[in-house]
């Protein structure tokens, strides 16, 4: 498979098959992500996967979390209000996953429900959690960044599917427990992943992409 092909084939699923990976797939797959680049190659990124009998510890102590939380508390504050055209997209890609599963826009109780099974990690059988020391802000996380987009495209090359999660930092208490982190460090965001779930209604969801030259200027 070309980069190109796996940039194609790559989309957020959101229902998996109980199935886990391979450990030697596993770990060959972050093996290589460790060649993702970073700001002065200083690789900030501390990856948890959690799998099997552990992941559904966390999920449940998660899952008690958000549902007895008024708010969430972040570790870092990404809590953006988005404006003008992001909103627009930002409503865009929340109807095309609602549309797909069938949840009327209005119906606010479903969209809960389907907004929870983030913290059950969409039933998929494996977990990471990116981590950086919170003293790295902004720099660390465009590095995280990168490095989650390096595990989605290995793992597409090895038929696994995945979704970055924004919502797995939102409610970083039990987490931070469970996994031992020190204060200085933070939860910045988690990806389930493992083998998709092809008769689900939610991996139907499919998004689009503004022009190319909406958002790229070739000058000279
Ligand atoms: C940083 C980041 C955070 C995300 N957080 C969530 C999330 O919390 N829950 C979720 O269902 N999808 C989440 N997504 C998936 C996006 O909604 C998805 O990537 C976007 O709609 C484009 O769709 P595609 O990934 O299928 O191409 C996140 C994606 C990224 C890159």
């Amino acid at each position: 498979m070309t980069v190109a092909e796996a940039m194609q084939k790559r989309r957020s699923v959101r229902a998996f098959l109980n199935k886990p990976i391979p450990e030697e797939t596993l770990r060959n797959i972050f093996e290589q992500a460790r060649k993702t680049p970073s700001n002065c190659n200083v690789q900030p990124w501390q990856t948890y996967v959690v799998s099997g009998e552990k992941r559904d510890q966390l999920r449940d102590l998660l899952l008690e979390e958000v549902n007895t939380k008024v708010s969430p508390e972040p570790d870092f504050n990404w809590q953006i209000k988005y404006e003008g055209i992001h909103r627009s997209r930002q409503f865009g890609s929340a109807f095309a996953l609602y549309d797909s599963m069938g949840i009327e826009r209005e119906n606010k109780d479903a969209r809960a429900v389907a907004m929870l099974r983030n913290w059950s990690f969409f039933d998929a059988p494996h977990v990471a959690f990116f981590v950086m020391e919170k003293y790295l802000g902004l720099m660390g996380a465009v590095d995280l960044g990168i490095y989650a987009q390096s595990l989605a495209l290995l793992m597409v090359e090895n038929g696994i599917s995945s979704c970055i999660q924004a919502a797995l930092g939102q409610f970083p208490g039990p987490i931070r427990k469970f996994l031992n982190l020190p204060g200085s460090q933070g939860i910045l965001f988690g990806m389930s992943f493992g083998y998709e779930d092809l008769d689900a209604d939610v991996n139907r969801t499919r998004t689009d992409r503004v022009a190319l030259n909406e958002s790229v200027q070739f000058i000279g």
